[in-house]
């Protein structure tokens, strides 16, 4: 069977990970979280106080930056490093929310970091998620998934995902900020957030989890 490229892009919050997870699982393929290395640089930029106004400020930071992706060996669960150092957490705080789409609108960043993401999908048999992965980063993939689902029904995952995390966070704070994350990333100038033509669509808002993941499984299907 041969191994194929699958990019999942969409707005925040409406499954793309937890389903890019999911998939790779049943195929055996690498998931690669592109959203995790805009929220580390984001991060990093955060503790080094970068002035983003700054383009030698912000190759500096980037200079410093190894981002990599482990598996936590009690449950399997892939998690983020910044140079060495397990961020997981730390890149999911509402003070990285708040900030990472004003970091992923710089030029000198996406270079960077779409090199990166080029590199680990060399091999094939990947499934990236993100923002510009159909059309900026892997434009060849073979499936190509936009994924959409309505505001208040994303916030409120990611609500209820946030406190299994232990993490309270109001449902209007949520829905300002996947809002406003949705804006900025639709409306930059370096890969905004477009659907690919050759992209299909999927709406998650009414759909089982379960189901989405099988709709992305059998698309693949189709194109191994
Ligand atoms: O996927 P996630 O919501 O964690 O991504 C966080 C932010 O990183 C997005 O809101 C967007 O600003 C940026 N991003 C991007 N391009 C990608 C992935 C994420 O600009 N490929």
């Amino acid at each position: 069977m041969r191994k194929i490229v699958i990019a999942i892009d969409g707005y925040s919050g409406c499954g793309k990970s937890s389903t890019a997870k999911a998939v790779a699982k049943i195929l055996g393929y690498t998931y690669i979280d592109s959203g995790a290395m805009y929220r580390a640089a984001t991060l990093q930029f955060l503790k080094n106080g970068t002035d983003i106004t700054d383009i030698k400020e912000i190759l500096s930071s980037l200079s410093q930056i190894e981002i990599s992706f482990r598996a936590n060996p009690d449950n399997g669960r892939q998690e983020t490093y910044l140079n060495g150092e397990n961020v997981e957490d730390a890149i999911r705080s509402m003070e990285v929310s708040d900030y990472v789409s004003e970091v992923s609108k710089i030029k000198e960043v996406r270079t960077a970091l779409v090199a990166q993401q080029q590199k680990l999908g060399d091999a094939k048999g990947v499934v990236m998620d993100g923002r510009d992965i159909g059309t900026v980063v892997f434009p060849d993939a073979e499936l190509k998934v936009f994924m959409t689902a309505d505001l208040q029904i994303r916030a409120a995952r990611r609500q209820q995902e946030l406190q299994e995390k232990g993490v309270e966070v109001k449902l209007e704070e949520i829905i300002r900020n996947l809002g406003e994350r949705d804006e900025i990333d639709s409306t930059r100038k370096e890969s905004p957030l477009l659907k690919a033509d050759d992209a299909i669509e999927v709406d998650t808002s009414y759909l089982k989890f379960d189901d989405q993941v099988k709709k992305v499984v059998d698309l693949a299907k189709e194109k191994i």
